[in-house]
């Protein structure tokens, strides 16, 4: 409708945004709610992941969208000039941190366990992954704005800032992985187990290349291109998807009170369909924008340009295709899940899956 604050990612005109945070409290209330009423004194790992997501993507929202309204839809932001950006890119790189990355750690540490019939590996190096990943995640935003008018210095900080958060990071993909340790084997038969697994790996992948991405040089090529995009589909389909669709597997036979789900070879074909997808979207992003980031660079002896931006779309086109090609596979995976979970729930007796749940429920007291 073109009612929009311009700003990347929070786009919301003040109205829109005061609404979406009222919806936010309420799912803090229910979230804290519960945890306020449990009867076990200890608060599992994945909680304390789950409970920091919805903290702080409501504190980004409310911070990012301090404005000073001058009509129904339109008002200008509170800052201004650099700190406007930098609030901005606070506000976005801890969206990826904490909306595409904690909640999904919550999901991980309660389901790669269960999946895997294992405890996880090392509570205690849950507990310092979790203080170390929203202690560091929260300083890297500047490296959005490298080159910018942002100080040097915080460009700088927000450059070794996400490098060092390369540690956390793989501490979690880590204690994941390892929790599979005596359990391999059932990589073999567990297609579930698969698309966790897998999840943690592309994690890993996208929280190694993040922080190569944020050093200055390396950024100064891959900014403005298509490498960006192909490392925001690592993290959002191989790891945010692919960790979602593993644990909704595991959950609707559960939820429905059904051994598993409808067909388990249809689990294995998407499973496929997923990762060579995502492989094809990514792989297809890495060529376009490292080829587009040395185009767009390259001088001639005179000091011109030596190709025109049209030039360099055209040597990207075989990429997009490829992507669209990846994107295709990936959604034709999603539609077979939808049929598998509908045949499954379909399958099974009404009543059995309400004491199915009723027996959850009290099971989690
Ligand atoms: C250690 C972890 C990570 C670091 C240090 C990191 C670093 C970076 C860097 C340097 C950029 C490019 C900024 C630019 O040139 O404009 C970027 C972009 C991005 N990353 Fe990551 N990344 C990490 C993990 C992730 C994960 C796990 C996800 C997704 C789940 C993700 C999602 C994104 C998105 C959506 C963008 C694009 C933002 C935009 O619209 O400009 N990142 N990241
Ligand atoms: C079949 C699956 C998907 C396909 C084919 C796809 C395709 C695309 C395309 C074509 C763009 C625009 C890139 C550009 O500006 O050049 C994009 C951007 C983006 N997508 Fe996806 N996407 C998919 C799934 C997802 C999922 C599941 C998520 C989040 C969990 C996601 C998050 C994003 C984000 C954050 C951006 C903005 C990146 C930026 O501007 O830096 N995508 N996607």
């Amino acid at each position: 409708m073109g009612y929009t604050t311009t700003k990347e990612y929070a786009e919301l005109e003040w109205p829109v945004a005061i609404l979406l945070a009222i919806v936010w409290a309420a799912y803090a209330a229910v979230f804290f709610g519960t945890i306020v009423k449990r009867r076990t004194r200890h608060i599992y790992v994945a909680n304390w992941f789950y409970g920091a997501f919805i903290v702080v993507t409501g504190m980004l929202h409310i911070v990012n969208h301090i404005s000073l309204p001058v009509s129904l839809f339109k008002s200008y932001s509170a800052y201004a000039g650099a700190t406007d950006a930098m609030i901005q890119w606070w506000y976005g790189h801890n969206a990826v941190g904490f909306f595409l990355t904690t909640g999904f750690l919550g999901m991980m540490y309660y389901f790669v366990p269960k999946q895997a019939e294992r405890p996880v590996y090392s509570y205690r190096l849950s507990i310092v992954h979790f203080w170390a990943l929203i202690t560091l995640y929260i300083w890297a935003g500047p490296h959005h704005l490298h080159y910018t008018a942002l100080p040097d210095w915080a460009q700088s900080l927000g450059m070794v800032m996400s490098i060092i958060l390369l540690v956390p990071s793989w501490g979690g993909m880590i204690n994941g992985m390892m929790t599979l340790s005596g359990a391999w084997h059932k990589l073999r038969t567990d297609s579930v187990l698969r698309f966790l697994v897998v999840s943690l790996a592309f994690y890993g992948m996208s929280t190694f290349e993040g922080p190569m991405m944020a050093i200055k040089t390396v950024n100064s090529l891959s900014h403005y291109t298509d490498w960006t995009i192909g490392h925001v589909h690592a993290g959002a389909l191989g790891w945010v998807a692919m960790i979602t669709i593993g644990s909704v597997y595991h959950m609707i036979p559960k939820l429905y009170a059904r051994p598993h789900m409808y067909s388990v070879s249809l689990i294995n074909t998407h499973f496929w369909l997923a990762t060579v997808g995502t492989v094809l979207y990514i792989t297809s992003m890495w060529v376009n924008g490292i080829t587009q980031g040395l185009m767009w660079r390259a001088v001639n002896d005179d000091g011109t340009l030596t190709y025109s931006f049209i030039e360099t779309m055209q040597a990207s086109h075989l990429g997009y295709i490829v992507r669209a090609i990846g994107g295709a596979i990936f959604t034709s995976g999603m539609l077979l899940m939808a049929y598998n979970v509908v045949r499954t729930i379909r399958a099974s007796d009404p009543q059995a899956a309400e004491s199915a749940t009723r027996i959850a429920v009290a099971g989690a007291h």
